[in-house]
């Protein structure tokens, strides 16, 4: 874990908050939701098969939370403003400088941003939070539609097998990424891994009624307890 305090940012409930999403860690009580969506025909013909009662599905998910504790993955769920549930997302496989991402799927129903949303906040989180410096991942040759998607993104094929394209996606090319899609993000988004990281932790020490001063430059910031 490059950051050390990242944990009290991952205990909340909301980790992330974006312009018309939010995306929580995974829990236990999710496993229909997400068993409903995996079980679809329409979207898991490009995944890997999914374990087929809600039984399975719990435990497959108690499994993964030891992982999360451990911080080898990151599994959410992401849902509008009012609470609904539109789809999940899951970050694993951490290297060194390099993260995978996956398991993404968003209900048909969702609006039409929620794509673009969700993977802008994962690498966010990824590269400005957690702080790797490239993403890795594989999508069936089929897949077109996502192949589209993830070259639009600025992702680069760097090798294929029979099955699969095999992406890379590096930080620095995020950068142009995120101005060319600023209006899917917020301020704090645009401004960098830090902003983010105090805002999270500004509500979290506000919880525990710190008064938390900030340098105006966001630079560095020094806490002190509240009397
Ligand atoms: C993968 C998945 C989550 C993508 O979500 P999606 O909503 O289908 O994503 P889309 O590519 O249709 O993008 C949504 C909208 O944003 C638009 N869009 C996507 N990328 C865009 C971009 N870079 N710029 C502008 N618009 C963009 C799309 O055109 C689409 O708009 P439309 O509905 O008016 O055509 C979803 O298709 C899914 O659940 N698939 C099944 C599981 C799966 O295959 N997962 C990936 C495994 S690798």
């Amino acid at each position: 874990m490059k950051n050390p305090q990242l944990q009290n940012i991952l205990n909340q409930s909301f980790p992330i908050s974006s312009k018309s999403i939010n995306m929580r860690l995974v829990q236990v009580s999710d496993a229909s939701f997400i068993l409903e969506l995996r079980s679809n025909v329409n979207k898991n013909k490009f995944l890997s098969p999914t374990t087929q009662t809600l039984k399975a599905q719990e435990e497959w998910i108690y499994t993964y939370k030891q992982r999360e504790k451990e911080n080898k993955e990151f599994y959410f769920v992401i849902e509008s403003k009012s609470g609904e549930k539109l789809g999940v997302v899951r970050t694993y496989d951490f290297r060194d400088n390099s993260f995978c991402w996956g398991s993404w799927i968003i209900k048909d129903e969702a609006p039409a941003d929620t794509a673009i949303q969700s993977v802008l906040q994962i690498y966010i989180f990824a590269f400005e939070i957690l702080g790797f410096e490239q993403s890795h991942f594989d999508v069936r040759k089929q897949n077109s539609k996502v192949i589209a998607f993830h070259k639009r993104f600025g992702a680069k094929i760097i090798r294929e097998d029979e099955d699969n394209f095999y992406f890379i996606f590096l930080k620095k090319d995020f950068e142009i990424t995120k101005t060319k899609y600023k209006k899917y993000l917020t301020p704090t988004d645009m401004g960098g891994g830090y902003a983010r990281y105090i805002s999270n932790q500004y509500l979290l020490l506000l919880k525990h009624t710190f008064i938390v001063k900030i340098d105006p430059n966001l630079s560095h910031y020094t806490l002190q307890k509240a009397s």
